[in-house]
């Protein structure tokens, strides 16, 4: 978001095992709530967070793929775990094992979304580090980022393949 950009700085930010960072948004993504522990980590008070897009602390590390997976998974009415890297107010970065779900109204209609993140441990995020560059790689080479997101996110299912899991099953097992 152009309003907050700053260059990443590769430095960490950490916060307690034993803490959570949560925050819910609206059909759009745009944040409904934050937690204090969200805004501590992000470096952000509340009033500047509430209504902006989630995508204020995204990481240019990310590849767009794994965010179209989460949309994908939660239009879908299903929960998703994923190992974000994300990027607070001064550059500097924190990954999390995030659990996003949608909150359905009695209709069973989706209304919100939510967010529960921890501190991931040391070896998932090598783990997943590598993955995550490839993926980024292949999005960057394409001619157009929507082809790009296209074959990273092929390129991901076909590494799933290969492996013989299903993305949760790798996610555990990292
Ligand atoms: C509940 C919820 C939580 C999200 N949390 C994050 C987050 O922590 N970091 C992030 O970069 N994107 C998060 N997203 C995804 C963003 O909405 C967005 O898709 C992503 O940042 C990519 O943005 P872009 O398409 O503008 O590049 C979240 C979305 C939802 C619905």
């Amino acid at each position: 978001m152009a309003k907050y950009l700053v260059e990443p700085v590769d430095e960490e930010v950490c916060f307690d095992k034993d803490e959570i960072i949560v925050s819910k948004t609206d059909l759009k993504g745009r944040i409904i709530y934050a937690n204090d522990v969200f805004c501590r980590v992000a470096g952000f008070s509340t009033a500047e967070v509430l209504g902006e897009p989630h995508s204020m602390i995204r990481h240019p590390d990310m590849p767009r793929c794994v965010f179209k997976l989460l949309w994908d998974t939660l239009e879908s009415g299903n929960e998703i775990f994923a190992y974000v890297k994300n990027m607070a107010r001064d550059g500097r970065y924190y990954w999390v094992l995030a659990h996003v779900t949608p909150t359905f109204d009695a209709n069973g209609q989706i209304v919100e979304y939510h967010s529960n993140r921890r501190f991931p441990n040391k070896a998932s995020v090598k783990a997943i580090e590598p993955l995550y560059a490839e993926l980024l790689a292949v999005e960057n080479k394409a001619s157009n980022a929507k082809q790009g997101m296209e074959e990273a996110a092929a390129l991901l299912v076909q590494k799933l393949q290969d492996m013989g899991k299903s993305y949760d099953a790798f996610i555990w097992e990292i």
